[in-house]
């Protein structure tokens, strides 16, 4: 009898701490991903002052040479962090030869940050 009070005991608090590490967890992932929104909503704001669209469009919106959905389809990341920081690097390095070139932007790192989350944003 006892045993079985201690176990059904045990049972509950397994149960209950599974439900606050499942809360937990979902918390976090909502929360990661407003970050993710927020800083993809800066980035449009850092892509606008720096008129990004004088050579890339976005949604058909721009220079339509360079649509950034493709960009997003095809790079990672890093790979979006250097082309933002050492185009020119990154040109020689893919043979990119549209003209006029993109140049390497000297961005406070969170500037960096936002357009990278923002370009990923536009991935279909
Ligand atoms: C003077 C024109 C110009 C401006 C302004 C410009 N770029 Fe570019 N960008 C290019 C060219 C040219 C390439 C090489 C790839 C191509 O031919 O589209 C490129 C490539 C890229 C790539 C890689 C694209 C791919 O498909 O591989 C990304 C990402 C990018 N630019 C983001 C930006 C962002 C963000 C800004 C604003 C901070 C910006 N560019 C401003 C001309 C420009």
């Amino acid at each position: 009898m006892t045993g079985t009070v201690v176990e059904a005991g045990a049972g509950m608090s397994n149960q209950s701490s599974l439900r606050a590490i499942a809360l937990a967890l979902g918390f976090i992932v909502v929360s990661a991903a407003a970050v993710a929104a927020q800083s993809a909503d800066a980035g449009k704001k850092v892509y606008d002052a720096n008129k990004c669209g004088v050579c890339h469009s976005v949604a058909g919106v721009g220079n339509k040479k360079g649509p950034l959905e493709d960009a997003a389809a095809k790079l990672s990341a890093d790979q979006i962090r250097q082309w933002i920081v050492d185009a020119p690097g990154m040109a020689a390095k893919s043979n990119a030869a549209r003209k006029p070139p993109m140049k390497a932007y000297t961005l406070p790192k969170e500037d960096v940050d936002a357009l990278v989350a923002y370009v990923q944003s536009l991935k279909k």
